[in-house]
């Protein structure tokens, strides 16, 4: 293979301002500084994954302005594979507006730009890439017959599939939620797709379980998470790390390229989610996202 880990997915300008405070509708509240660096779910997840080692591409669409260089500046530092990233001539690149509160939990909304570009037949034309993958990683961040595209690709070269649900939808496509070995979600993403209103994470894991998942990891932030698969009847509960959260943004997508990276070297899943638990944690302790991402010689 020549990739661990192949992200097909978003790329966008992260544009960060920290307020004490948020505003409510109709209010203006003063932040700090704007800060500016690379992020979006997919290549926040290549570039954890290319920093802990992996040999990670990225199949994404940045616009040919400014904030695709500093994409393109964030995965080179990563060392990520950059020939399957595509540049959109007369498109912006994407952008996150993210505000980050006094705890670092932050609020995001996403200009796609670029990113709706990416279309079916990018990971058609891609095909050979995905076969040459261990691991396809996979968010919801480019249009949803990309995703699809992505899925069926490789589900025919034979690629296990990531799926991280992100931004949740309503409902999910069952061919996704199929081709999902794990899907990744929050406890807020678990609760809303396992259909049922109350319980616990591990309800909703095997809830996802029985509505097609081949298998679930949910994180549950600070209390680590759970992972559910065949091999294990019960979810295996991992243990959190104890950390002073500074900025949470991106944490996810660590944890993610991270999980990627340790499947596919072969590790189950149980102990993937143990080591994606600790890159998950170093980057709350840091700024931003991208820029918060350990190697993995940080994390010994
Ligand atoms: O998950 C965090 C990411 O969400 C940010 O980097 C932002 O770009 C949005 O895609
Ligand atoms: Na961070």
């Amino acid at each position: 293979r020549t990739y661990d880990v192949l992200v097909i997915g978003s790329a966008n300008a992260d544009l960060t301002v920290r307020v004490d405070r948020r505003p409510g509708p109709g209010e203006t509240v003063l932040g700090t500084d704007l800060v500016e660096n690379a992020g979006g779910k997919g290549a926040n997840q290549a570039a954890a994954a290319a920093r802990l080692g992996a040999r990670t591409a990225l199949l994404a669409k940045v616009g040919d302005d400014a904030f695709g260089e500093m994409v393109l500046d964030g995965q080179r530092e990563a060392g990520t594979e950059l020939r399957h990233v595509l540049v959109e001539r007369g498109a912006r690149t994407g952008t996150a507006m993210i505000v980050v509160g006094p705890d670092g939990d932050n609020a995001i909304v996403v200009s796609p730009g670029a990113n709706s570009r990416l279309l079916p037949g990018d990971v058609t034309d891609a095909r050979a890439a995905v076969a040459a993958s261990a691991v396809v990683s996979l968010q919801l961040e480019i249009p949803p017959e990309t995703v699809r595209a992505a899925v069926a690709v490789a589900g025919e070269t034979g690629t296990r599939v990531v799926l991280n649900p992100s931004p949740v939808p309503e409902v999910l496509d069952p061919a996704l939620l199929e081709a999902a070995d794990p899907l990744v979600v929050n406890e807020h993403e678990a609760r809303g797709l396992s259909g049922l209103d109350a319980g616990t994470a591990a309800d909703w894991a095997r809830a996802l379980r029985a509505r097609g998942a081949r298998s679930v990891v949910v994180t549950l932030g600070a209390q680590g998470a759970l992972a559910l698969d065949d091999a294990a009847g019960d979810p295996v509960a991992v243990p959190g790390v104890a950390v002073t959260a500074v900025d949470t943004t991106g944490a996810g997508d660590a944890f993610t390229g991270a999980l990627a990276t340790r499947l596919a070297a072969g590790a189950d899943l149980a102990d993937a989610a143990r080591f994606a638990v600790r890159v998950g944690a170093v980057s709350v302790t840091r700024a931003g996202a991208q820029p918060s991402y350990p190697t993995a010689e940080e994390l010994d």
